[in-house]
């Protein structure tokens, strides 16, 4: 057997997002220089894409860095290479502490054109956070009394309501109607069709940093752009989706040399692999599952990959000529009046999917983007938007406003939504613990193959990507932090013997 160092090792990383490109970054650092990244499509970044609509810049995936402070890695490859503005850097900005619910500024419109005030909306926000917040307390506590967020958020609603509300006796219908209101935007946040299916137990798994959410005034693919500049021209392989990664098997290579892995592309076209890292979303290994991977991973890993919750989570961006919404507005809520059932999934997903678009951020400064909004629907119902013509979208877009703001002339001079559903290298959004998932699961996600106690050449398959990582899962940073992870277990794996690599091989 021809002699190879450890530095020799065939490398291929499966997927061009930043968790991909984290982990080439971190193995190029470590000396090894046989690293590639397949792609499937025909450009990097994955679920951080910035666009445009018009003359603006505007995010079709990732927005914000969620707890931008020093702990936080991409607020700090941000700041290296200055893609932040002044405030979001500052020092206060940094020690701001909002346990992941940034304090924007609302606005209350309802199905009557109404607008909400301060003195409604006020208490019934607060109620609802404090229910959140003891959500997240059962995974310290444990003992959790419901398996979801969404019946425990609504039990207690139910059972503290009459006492929490009984001073203003007004608008009882109304406030439970917000309450639905805030449930669906939870539903946005988590990434669910319903918090009835995010998990009370592990609610409490995902951290939050300090800092207060910024966003990259230049478009987040800035970020991706300078990282990618930093690897070799002819690292990634673009428009090769991968079909099958044949692990467990030994092919002869070139001059003597033998590979465990062999990664089969779609295209027909083959690469030997000594280790290869799987980065791909948890909504596209949920799909393919059956052959993605041969042989299949071992049961533990399939159930934990069919448990675990991927949903959709979509943005609708409109234009105005003129805002409806006050100068300080950065966030619009829309109140159906009508829905006094505690409920935040809609009866019927064909006829009445809008009921889901919760509502809409303003894109601030409004000097830089003049009046956009974005807005939020996520579950089966974002899933059936993205089937509709932008036409069609616009068309039902338009409708609610005209109702909510009793204006019948309103209309948007623009519109453009995200359909990641029907990405077919995403097939969702993000990464939630579903009912009767809990860190273990995540923890299978991650498990390399073959398992601990194998005979066959360990660490053939790694996995990284966002899903993997077990309390920033669904964050950006979440994402980097698991690519570096799985380049620094193939690192210390070829433990550097007297500072530099020993053959393993
Ligand atoms: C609408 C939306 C809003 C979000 N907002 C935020 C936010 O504000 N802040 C935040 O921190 N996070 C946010 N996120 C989450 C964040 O974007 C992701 O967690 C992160 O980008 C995931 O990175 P990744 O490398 O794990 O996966 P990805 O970026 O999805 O990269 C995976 C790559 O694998 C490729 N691939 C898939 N299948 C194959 C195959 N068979 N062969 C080859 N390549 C393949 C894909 O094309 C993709 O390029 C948001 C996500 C969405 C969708
Ligand atoms: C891997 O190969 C070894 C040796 O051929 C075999 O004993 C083992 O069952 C295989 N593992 C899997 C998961 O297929």
């Amino acid at each position: 057997m021809a002699l190879r160092s450890a530095r020799d090792s065939q490398i291929f990383i499966i997927g061009c997002g930043i968790s991909g490109i984290g982990a080439a970054q971190k193995l190029l650092h470590h000396g090894f220089h046989n690293v590639h990244i397949i792609e499937a499509t025909a450009r990097s970044g994955g679920r951080i894409r910035t666009g445009r609509l018009g003359d603006n810049i505007i995010e079709i995936g990732a927005n914000w860095i969620h707890g931008p402070s020093k702990e936080n890695p991409v607020f700090r490859l941000a700041c290296d290479y200055q893609l932040l503005d002044k405030e979001s850097m500052s020092e206060e900005n940094q020690a701001i502490d909002v346990g992941g619910h940034p304090l924007f500024v609302p606005n209350w419109f309802t199905s009557s054109g109404r607008k909400l005030g301060l003195e409604t909306m006020g208490p019934v926000v607060e109620f609802f956070m404090k229910l959140l917040e003891r959500s997240q307390q059962f995974h310290d506590s444990g003992g959790e009394p419901l398996p979801s967020v969404g019946e425990f958020v609504k039990a207690e609603v139910e059972r503290l309501a009459p006492e929490e509300w009984k001073e203003d006796q007004t608008n009882i219908a109304v406030k439970a109607a917000m309450i639905n209101t805030l449930l669906k935007l939870e539903c946005c946040v988590s990434g669910t069709h319903t918090m009835d299916d995010v998990g009370l137990g592990a609610f409490g798994m995902y951290k939050t940093l300090p800092g207060l959410d910024c966003t990259f005034p230049g478009g987040y693919e800035g970020l991706i752009d300078h990282m990618m500049k930093e690897l070799p021209k002819d690292l990634v392989l673009y428009n090769k989706p991968v079909k099958c990664i044949h692990w467990n098997y030994t092919k002869n290579g070139p001059s003597g040399t033998s590979f465990p892995v062999t990664i089969e592309c779609v295209n027909g076209e083959t690469f030997a692999a000594d280790h290869v890292i799987v980065t791909v979303p948890l909504g596209y290994l949920k799909k393919h599952q059956s052959t993605f991977l041969s042989p299949p991973p071992p049961l533990h890993k399939l159930h934990s990959i069919q448990r675990m919750g991927f949903g959709t989570n979509n943005k609708i961006f409109l234009e105005f000529e003129q805002p409806f919404w006050d100068e300080d507005c950065e966030l619009i809520y829309l109140v159906w009046e009508d829905e006094t059932h505690l409920a935040d999934v809609v009866s019927d997903v064909k006829m009445s999917w809008i009921r889901k678009l919760v509502g809409f951020t303003v894109l601030k400064p409004t000097e830089r983007y003049g009046h956009v909004l974005c807005g939020w629907i996520a579950g089966r119902e974002s899933e059936h938007m993205e089937t509709l013509s932008e036409h069609e979208v616009l068309h039902s877009v338009t409708q609610l406003l005209r109702i909510f703001t009793g204006n019948p002339t309103l209309t948007p001079r623009k519109l453009l939504r995200s359909q990641w559903f029907h990405e077919p290298y995403s097939c969702g959004s993000y990464t939630y613990v579903a009912k009767g998932c809990s860190g273990y699961d995540i923890d299978n996600l991650a498990e390399p193959l073959p398992l601990k106690g194998s005979n066959s050449k360990s660490l053939q398959v790694l996995f990284a990507g966002e899903a993997t990582h077990r309390s920033f899962f669904s964050t950006v940073h979440g994402a980097l932090l698991s690519g570096w992870r799985e380049a620094e277990r193939l690192a210390s794996h070829y433990t550097p013997a007297s500072g530099s690599f020993s053959s393993k091989l």
